[in-house]
């Protein structure tokens, strides 16, 4: 959408009695709130690939094979919150709308690996190289969205505070649906162990 639609469109949806800098200030949490929810579910995530790493497969092969599914399960909701509600909402005020297409066919990508990965038997030594590579993809492409996406909307008059209810609402209904069908969402998958040192790994790694 053109900048002008778009900036016509956001000052008539904030049309009440509050003060323009009390919208403003509304806005600038929900749009903080939206960003921030995409980002701890990217953290967790980068969190659950370095466990898997880091961990003695042989001797757990339980252990391994449960995080494994519990992240594809927490890979597909997260991207189905993006492609349903996030991604369009960004697609109308992103300067560079072939980022979003781009993010979209790295979800397909990733999509169709997890279909592949979740197949195979998890002996077979295709099962963690599958996953080891899933875990690259999406180190990528949580690369793109942080440092190209997110930054290009911060600089847009998005409808913030509609975005982020549409996201807590959705998400809680993924998360209902997969828990309904038995899955593990992988909210609990959370590795404290060894953070610092990851944290300190990582901050040399994107220096
Ligand atoms: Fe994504
Ligand atoms: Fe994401």
């Amino acid at each position: 959408m053109p900048q002008s639609q778009s900036h016509a469109r956001s000052s008539q949806h904030h049309a009440s009695s509050r003060s323009r800098s009390e919208s403003r200030r509304d806005s600038e949490q929900a749009r903080e709130e939206v960003l921030g929810l995409l980002i701890e579910d990217h953290k967790r995530m980068k969190k659950v690939f370095r466990a898997f790493e880091r961990m003695d497969r042989d001797a757990r092969p339980d252990e391994a094979q449960a995080l494994v599914r519990a992240t594809c399960v927490a890979l597909m909701i997260h991207a189905s919150l993006e492609e349903e509600v996030f991604y369009p909402a960004a697609r109308e005020c992103i300067d560079e709308e072939s980022l979003i297409e781009e993010a979209e066919v790295e979800h397909a990508s990733a999509r169709s690996l997890i279909e592949q990965l979740l197949q195979l038997d998890p002996q077979d030594p295709k099962y963690a190289a599958s996953f080891t590579v899933l875990g690259e993809y999406t180190l990528h492409h949580i690369k793109e969205e942080e440092k190209e996406i997110f930054p290009q909307l911060s600089r847009t008059d998005m409808d913030w505070p509609a975005l982020v209810q549409a996201m807590h609402e959705r998400r809680q209904e993924l998360l209902q649906q997969y828990r309904l069908a038995g899955e593990d969402t992988g909210q609990a998958q959370e590795d404290d162990e060894g953070d610092e040192e990851a944290a300190e790994a990582e901050r040399q790694r994107d220096a």
